[in-house]
């Protein structure tokens, strides 16, 4: 494929994957990206490619379309303050970068004559469930102020394809996991479980550990996200991208204590997750038919090939 499309949260974990992926299959990429979270060093393969350029921005930034200059064909926003944690603890600040970014992103998409917009939302818009797994009809029903502002974020994308006539997809991403997922007390539970126990550290559960979780590869989420802007019939629609197998954080425990057990790490229970849901998996009928999707890496070989990138940083 070929024309030029930029990539907001390019330095995050799965916007690198993206851009990577963006550029082996012949695009020019612009990544965008504040640094808040996001690592240059998770973009070492892209900065060695003319085909890619990096411009540290915010994406709030109301002069974001002059530095990107000139057109581009498909805009993949992924920029996000993407913790639940962080919030409940600073709503004010989610709220500007995750809703107040997403409407400048759609006004640069829109000034720049991108051709679809692709929205990196999340199964949090769905809070509990009473029906699983969850289809994208059901209602929204955030359960914390990270999954209020993407339920607001797909609704802008709404709006402006009513407004300015930009075509968008809305892609809500369940549990991803894989290489270059941050870990720090805001990550996603594979990170924080690895990082403590390739470093002897106990692996907090919290709650009972009978939540259950549908891990998706980062390598299949791109697949999804690069066919949601390709595939003429995704369209103004809302996919679900979410794994297949429903694993529990007591399984996930173990498993991550089995590949690690050199180090000992021991299994601890505190108190649950303000905000935290139960289950989550979602129906994945609409990904296959409109994109002709379906995630290909099965858990057991993704959480040991995490492991293994995890190890390679000590
Ligand atoms: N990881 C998951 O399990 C998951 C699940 C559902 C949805 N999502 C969504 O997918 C997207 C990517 O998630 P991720 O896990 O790669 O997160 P990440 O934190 O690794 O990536 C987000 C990137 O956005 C950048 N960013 C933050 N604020 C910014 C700002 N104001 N301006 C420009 N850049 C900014 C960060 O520096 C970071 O590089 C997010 O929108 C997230 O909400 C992720």
């Amino acid at each position: 494929m070929t024309g030029r499309v930029l990539v907001t949260g390019a330095a995050g974990f799965i916007a690198s994957h993206l851009v990577d992926a963006l550029l082996k299959g012949g695009y020019e990429v612009i990544g965008v990206d504040s640094l808040r979270t996001g690592m240059k060093s998770n973009l070492s393969s892209a900065m060695n490619d003319d085909r890619f350029q990096f411009l540290e921005e915010d994406i709030c930034h109301p002069e974001l379309p002059l530095r990107v200059r000139g057109e581009i064909d498909l805009f993949f926003h992924l920029a996000a303050i993407s913790s639940v944690r962080m919030s409940v603890e600073n709503p004010q600040e989610v709220n500007r970068v995750n809703v107040g970014g997403t409407v400048n992103a759609l006004d640069v998409a829109s000034r720049l004559g991108a051709r679809r917009f692709v929205l990196a939302s999340s199964a949090a818009v769905y809070g509990d469930p009473e029906v699983l797994p969850v289809d994208e009809t059901a209602p929204l029903e955030p359960l914390s102020p990270y999954a209020a502002s993407k339920a607001a974020a797909e609704m802008y994308c709404q709006a402006f394809s009513a407004t300015h006539g930009l075509e968008y997809t809305i892609l809500r991403y369940f549990n991803v996991y894989g290489p270059r997922q941050a870990f720090s007390e805001y990550s996603g539970v594979v990170s924080i479980f690895i990082s403590n126990a390739l470093h002897g550290q106990p692996l907090s559960i919290e709650g009972d550990g009978k939540q259950t979780r549908s891990f998706i590869h980062v390598k299949d989420v791109v697949r999804s996200t690069i066919l949601a802007a390709e595939v003429d019939q995704a369209a103004g629609q809302i996919i679900n991208i979410s794994g297949t197998e429903s694993i529990s954080i007591n399984d996930l425990a173990s498993a991550v204590r089995g590949l690690a057990k050199e180090h000992s790490p021991q299994i601890a229970h505190v108190d649950p997750r303000q905000g935290d849901v139960r289950d989550s998996i979602g129906k994945m009928e609409r990904a296959k038919a409109l994109l002709g999707f379906a995630p290909e890496v099965p858990f057991s070989e993704g959480i040991n090939d995490t492991v293994q990138w995890f190890r390679s940083l000590l």
